[in-house]
């Protein structure tokens, strides 16, 4: 049941002198997180947060510089010289209903602070600062009324401060504008550097801008046992934002990500910038557990959502990583434009109609949603690093590949194709042909797509994670949703939580996904473990766990990478990541070849009721159990880094008085990530709430757990 409480706690409207000095202070609903306001002796406006008497965040100023728009004159700071007009105080307590997620309902409870700031004279620039408290967090942004100053601005620097209580462990990534594909290093924050080359290998397209930056979601562990996650909510019409570490201070400063001009921003009155969210617990699990990002995105733009469906789906796609096809039909990437008529196919091309059918086959026999389907049309001869512009269509198949025939077949067998758009960072062609490529999907059947932006955009030089991409993606949500369309962006910006305002929009990549074991030194054990407290903070990801087949030598024998995890493990992915897209990435014949533990792939659900963070650590250990939507099935999900450990599962949350079977798929006693990784045992035991599991788990490795009601 919904139900709306909005409280007017105080409304206060104070002369402009007696605020000057005083500070204004917000408690969470449960009292546990603190905050001030108030504006120091040079009128720069400040803040400090502190979570049950131990200080987050210390002192922090907050403040822009801006210009104008046609002739970079400057526009009075609003980093200093600044007034309060009014702050008031409010509070909400309401509950929404996600279309997907990890729970079937969430509740939305703060206390908010607003706080309209000023500057004398007649040139004066108005703006707010609203502050929203949670019980496990906060989360804040600016507005820009409609003032008669200031219409069209640029934001030359947007200067949000993180003055943090301690040099803490951090888990980061280094700060890029364009790239998040990176594995993460666990350091100090005084040990964050970039300029580690490990850094820059095998990513597409990245650019560092300075060593001492890390990108959001930054995780990190003070000495004194707090949990703080840095990150930003509600990403619209602004670039996302890096922070780069003082490190003699231990503060964090916001560097918004340019345009190719080296502006930060474009914005017209009225305008706001996304929630700035610092997410606080002295529990792991409670980080997991925060909704406080989606409370702070809008609701869903989408009246009817019938149409969209959480999907799990098998694909065209871990052939051509591993090597064994091409997306390319007529010769190796890089070659000659392709010309039907001149060059011959290489006999290598994965997206052709038999092999589609093969998949869309096991699909419909393993109960499977969707088959993605790469490297249909045409335009992969010229795709990669190369930087034309119009490589891609959308709309023109291969000559192997029959558009008419596949739609009637995947039909037939109650199987829908993804289709699969990479633009190959030409967004320009992209958005030129966005209309004629949903049109065609809409034609032939398909009502989810992929989307890529590998290498740096073209032909503007913009960079992903810049307002003028930020705005493309989001156009996109809008356009397919028109369409009915459902999406997957890979290369994006990172998320913010959008998903709940377009619940079309259901994962995106914007990390190290899987294929990086296919062709790079890999993910590291610990990647699975980290991944949930940092870039699963803004919502799912398209991560296609899955993989059987982990000694990749077996598909060619000069191949030396392997997967870094156990087969178990691999189970256990499908509940530790939370996302209503979830792919079974190996090849059919992988499972073929293991029914047995490809059944609780085949079972995994990918949306709940519930979700129990059980224990967690970020960058040791996750347990997780979630309840299947609509159904009392539970699943749940241990998985480790390199150091073997036993995961204890409470299993409390089950239905007092009722009896499940429990089919446990856990690692061999001999397994571990390096050695013998996919040996695993499946056993079953009859189990209540009463029952403790104790999960053994291999180095690298994890246990999935099913859970059914006996009747
Ligand atoms: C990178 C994506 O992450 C991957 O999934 C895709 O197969 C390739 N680009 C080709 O588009
Ligand atoms: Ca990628």
């Amino acid at each position: 049941m919904l139900f709306k409480k909005v409280l007017l706690a105080a409304f206060v409207s104070l002369a402009v002198c007696s605020l000057q000095a005083q500070r204004t202070t917000l408690s969470s609903p449960d009292k546990n997180l603190q905050l001030a306001f108030w504006l120091n002796d040079k009128g720069t406006a400040m803040y400090e947060l502190s979570y049950k008497g131990k200080a987050v965040i210390l002192p922090s100023s907050l403040g822009f510089d801006l210009k104008k728009t046609y002739d970079d004159s400057p526009l009075p700071t609003l980093k200093e010289g600044l007034t309060v007009t009014s702050a008031t105080q409010t509070s909400n307590d309401t509950k929404w209903k996600p279309v997907w997620g990890d729970v079937k309902e969430i509740r939305d409870n703060y206390s908010q602070l607003s706080v309209s700031l000023s500057q004398k004279g007649d040139k004066a620039i108005q703006f707010n600062v609203i502050f929203k408290l949670f019980n496990d967090g906060l989360g804040f942004r600016f507005e820009f009324p409609e003032q008669k100053n200031i219409q069209h601005f640029i934001i030359k620097e947007e200067a949000t401060q993180f003055h943090l209580a301690g040099d803490h462990k951090a888990f980061w990534i280094p700060g890029d504008f364009d790239s998040n594909e990176f594995n993460p290093n666990t350091s100090k924050l005084s040990e964050v550097n970039s300029e580690d080359p490990k850094f820059a290998a095998n990513i597409y397209a990245h650019t560092f801008f300075d060593k001492n930056a890390t990108q959001t979601p930054l995780m990190m562990k003070s000495n004194d046992g707090l949990y703080i996650n840095i990150h930003e909510a509600a990403l619209v019409n602004y670039p996302a934002m890096n922070l780069l570490v003082d490190k003699s201070t231990n503060t964090l400063t916001s560097v918004l990500v340019p345009d190719a001009l080296g502006n930060r921003a474009y914005l017209q009155t009225p305008a706001k910038t996304p929630w700035r969210t610092i997410i606080v617990s002295d529990k792991a699990t409670d980080i997991l557990a925060s909704h406080t990002i989606l409370n702070l995105n809008d609701p869903s733009v989408i009246k009817d959502p019938s149409w969209i469906k959480p999907t799990k789906y098998v694909g065209v796609w871990w052939e051509m990583h591993i090597g064994k096809s091409t997306w390319d039909y007529a010769g190796s990437m890089n070659a000659t434009s392709f010309d039907a008529a001149g060059l011959k196919p290489t006999g290598k091309h994965g997206a052709t109609t038999a092999n589609v059918k093969r998949y869309i086959d096991f699909a419909a026999k393993h109960g499977f949603d969707g088959v993605l389907v790469e490297g249909w049309n045409t335009g992969w001869e010229d795709w990669f690093g190369q930087f034309k512009e119009n490589v891609f269509d959308f709309v023109t198949p291969y000559p192997d590949f029959d558009v008419k025939e596949l739609q009637r077949y995947a039909a037939s067998k109650k199987v829908k194709i993804i289709m699969h758009h990479e633009t190959s960072a030409s967004v320009s062609n992209y958005e030129r042909q966005m209309d004629t490529a949903y049109r065609f999907m809409k034609k032939f059947g398909y009502d989810a797509v992929k989307t890529g932006y590998v290498g740096h955009i073209i032909p503007r030089g913009e960079h992903h994670d810049g307002q003028w991409m930020v705005n493309h993606y989001v156009r996109v949500a809008k356009k397919t949703a028109d369409y009915k369309i459902m999406l997957d962006a890979h290369e994006p910006v990172r998320p913010t939580g959008l998903s709940r305002t377009y619940p079309n929009w259901l994962a995106c990549e914007a990390a190290r996904g899987m294929e990086f074991n296919a062709w790079s030194d890999g993910n590291r054990p610990e990647h699975d473990v980290i991944l949930p407290f940092t870039r699963f903070m803004g919502g799912p990801m398209d991560y296609t766990p899955g993989i059987f087949q982990l000694d990749l030598s077996y598909w060619d024998k000069n191949k030396k990478e392997t997967i870094h995890t156990t087969l178990a493990k691999q189970l256990a992915l499908y509940v530790t990541i939370c996302s209503p897209l979830q792919m079974a990435a190996d090849l059919p014949e992988s499972y073929e070849k293991k029914l047995d533990a490809f059944q609780f792939i085949k079972d995994v659900a990918v949306d709940w009721d519930d979700s129990k963070y059980l224990e967690a650590e970020p960058g040791d250990y996750i347990t997780v159990a979630r309840k299947a939507k609509g159904k009392e099935n539970w699943f749940l999900g241990a998985i480790t880094d390199e150091n073997a450990r036993t995961a204890t599962a409470d299993l409390g949350f089950l239905e007092p008085g009722k009896k499940y079977t429990a089919t446990i798929y856990a690692d061999a006693d001999d397994a571990s990530y390096d050695k013998n990784a996919a040996a695993y045992k499946i056993s079953k035991q009859v189990v209540d709430s009463k029952t403790v599991l104790s999960l053994k788990l291999a180095p690298g490795g994890g246990c999935a757990v099913s859970l059914v009601p006996i009747k």
